[in-house]
């Protein structure tokens, strides 16, 4: 089986798959639960100085495995998790990453504090707006409190992820966690015509699914920008999404809304999904597949011209999606086999992300 361990400015983690901050952390019970279910390490559930009032409803499922919540930082007291939770997490043995929020005084408060279970800190951003300086003087103070690795958790606010994961590193933070869950969005229930969140205007975050495509971007911005390690985090529900993450550029990867949604023996399972993947395509080790989309894209021709795509008719099993989305009228199943009539093709490429068989490819 391909080797999945990693390390990460002296934390080793058996798997790079870790639970973030979130409800599958939110108390000491909790986080044992996804160490059981395979988890690589911990980040627990951030902690404020005061309790969180969270407005209610928190937590909506939308689509197939998307969600929105208005879950600020934990609702329990920050002395709870000090004298007991993060102590119970500690049992576990893996590497317990402590959350915090939000300001340079919170965080010299708290930071002391947390220091006898911490082999990481992680500093929320999320309510500090995009002004670079609040995060800068939050890393300052949590570097003058304790000597850990201190990663730096950056939303995706609209804020420039490049410029962020920069000025984190000049301050001096020795990792960056991209990203935390966007917005504000919403939605709403059609049969009371209101909103499914509890907050003021009904606004909730989106995590899940929905949010890959632009967790990946981030990463892999980030990724190009800085040296210091970059965890991914962002609608990983499956071992290629992790290994997605880590060809952009992560190290190791953190989820939260499918231990939600499916519970924390996801974590196991995306773990073994990563295994059978690297082992079917060579890979000896995750951290050979680590940036490779940033080499491959160096060597990429820009082009406006039309490729048709190629068809093996071997693996084509005559399914029609191709065809139905094929808006040019280039596509037609004929005896059960896609034909492409390359003057009619725009070269798009959709059929091929549509395609269930991979019988359809663009020409490299
Ligand atoms: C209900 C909920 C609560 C969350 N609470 C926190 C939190 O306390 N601190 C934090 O940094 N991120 C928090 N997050 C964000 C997640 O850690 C993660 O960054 C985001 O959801 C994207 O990852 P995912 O798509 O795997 O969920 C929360 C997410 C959800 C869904």
């Amino acid at each position: 089986m391909a080797d999945l361990k990693v390390e990460i400015c002296g934390l080793r983690f058996k798997s790079p798959i870790l639970a973030a901050a979130g409800p599958p952390t939110w108390n000491g019970k909790a986080m044992v639960a996804c160490a059981q279910g395979g988890a690589g390490g911990i980040v627990a559930k951030t902690i404020s100085t005061t309790t969180a009032q969270v407005p209610e409803p928190c937590m909506a499922q939308f689509g197939k495995a998307s969600m929105l919540n208005t879950e600020l930082w934990s609702e329990l007291p920050p002395e709870q998790f000090i004298e007991k939770e993060y102590a119970i997490a500690k049992e576990t043995g893996l590497p317990l990453i402590i959350s915090l929020g939000y300001t340079a005084d919170q965080i010299a408060k708290l930071a002391p504090k947390v220091k006898p279970f911490a082999d990481a800190l992680e500093l929320s951003t999320h309510y500090i707006g995009e002004d670079p300086r609040p995060m800068i003087e939050a890393i300052q103070a949590a570097k003058a409190a304790v000597q850990v690795p201190i990663f730096v958790k950056l939303s995706p606010l609209g804020r420039e992820m490049k410029a962020a994961a920069q000025a984190a590193q000049e301050a001096g933070a020795d990792g960056i966690v991209a990203i935390n869950s966007f917005g504000p969005c919403l939605a709403i229930d059609p049969e009371t015509g209101l909103p499914l969140m509890g907050s003021e205007e009904g606004y909730g975050w989106l995590s899940g699914q929905a949010l890959k495509p632009l967790a990946l971007r981030c990463v892999f911005d980030v990724a190009r920008t800085v040296d210091i390690p970059v965890f991914g985090c962002g609608g990983i529900s499956r071992g290629t999404d992790a290994i997605e993450m880590f060809m952009v550029g992560a190290s190791a990867v953190q989820l939260c809304t499918a231990a939600i949604l499916r519970g924390p023996a996801v974590f196991g399972k995306i773990a073994r999904e990563m295994e059978v993947w690297l082992d079917s395509h060579g890979y000896e080790s995750v951290n050979e597949v680590k940036g490779l989309t940033l080499r491959r894209i160096k060597e990429r021709k820009f082009r406006t011209t039309h490729l048709p795509p190629l068809v093996d008719p071997d693996l084509c099993n005559g399914c029609r999606l191709c065809e139905i989305s094929c808006v040019y009228d280039a596509i037609n199943i004929i005896d059960e086999k896609a034909q492409v009539d390359e003057d009619l093709c725009y070269g798009c490429g959709l059929c091929v992300t549509r395609c269930p068989t991979r019988a359809l490819s663009m020409p490299q």
